[in-house]
């Protein structure tokens, strides 16, 4: 089955309005030749609708880093899937290790955020992944599974026909260390067999899983060849334009 390569930008809490604005601008100049891999930056939420005019009527989409599952009312500071949708975004990203890690988010609020965003058409980018001392322990697998499970509960196929899945190991984040090839391969493959088991083999042969964890020009070639690696979900070298287009044209 062949899957359009996804290769994101996570700018994390980085960029001023018109930072994101200037990058987004030129990043959208640079990607107006690709046709085949399908391009998505992801700024701070508060930069979502300039970047969204920025980019208006090119090969860059857009997505959010988060938002809450509740449709509205008191919960100050934060912003619904509505809110993210009308200001322009198409992909959203849910349960990034750092939502996980410094923001409490547990697998229970990322299912409710994933309805959240379905119910107003979002595509969401499930984000999992196991730390180093989970690793350690030999429980990557029982990890990951209860995120994609718990993360994934209740959803039909029809739901999830636009899913995709970020698998990032905490321990690769911002570290410059990135999982050794056979390591990613071994996981998406499982990942792959994991979604055929709790949905069907065919929404498991659609769905797109991508890698993320110190992505960068000199390493994409090699993770991208990997079998079952179907994108990459970058943060740093997302950061500046040039950089990130040595990934997104990691085929030359
Ligand atoms: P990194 O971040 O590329 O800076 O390691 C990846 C991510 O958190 O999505």
């Amino acid at each position: 089955m062949k899957r359009q390569p996804f290769i994101a930008g996570n700018w994390k809490m980085n960029k001023t309005g018109q930072q994101a604005v200037e990058t987004a601008t030129q990043l959208a100049r640079l990607c107006s030749d690709i046709k085949d891999i399908e391009v998505m930056i992801a700024p701070a939420n508060l930069s979502l609708a300039l970047v969204a005019q920025a980019i208006q009527g090119t090969t860059v989409k857009l997505g959010a880093q988060n938002l809450y599952f509740e449709q509205q009312g008191a919960f100050t500071g934060e912003v619904s899937a509505d809110m993210v949708k009308a200001a322009g975004a198409e992909y959203i990203l849910v349960g990034h290790s750092e939502r996980r890690q410094y923001f409490g988010e547990t697998d229970e609020a990322v299912n409710r955020k994933i309805a959240a965003a379905l119910g107003v058409g979002l595509k969401p980018v499930l984000c999992i992944g196991e730390t180093l001392a989970q690793r350690k322990q030999e429980n990557t697998y029982l990890i990951l599974d209860k995120q994609v499970s718990d993360g994934l509960k209740g959803f039909g196929l029809e739901e999830l026909s636009n899913l995709v899945l970020a698998y990032e190991p905490v321990w690769a984040i911002g570290t410059g260390q990135t999982a050794g090839i056979e390591q990613v391969e071994a996981v998406h493959q499982h990942l792959r067999s994991l979604l055929e088991s709790l949905f069907s083999k065919d929404l498991a042969d659609r769905t797109r899983i991508v890698y993320g964890g110190s992505v960068k020009p000199e390493n994409v070639k090699k993770i991208m060849a990997i079998e079952d690696v179907d994108g990459a979900l970058v943060g740093g070298a997302s950061l500046d334009a040039d950089k990130f287009i040595n990934i997104i044209k990691y085929n030359g």
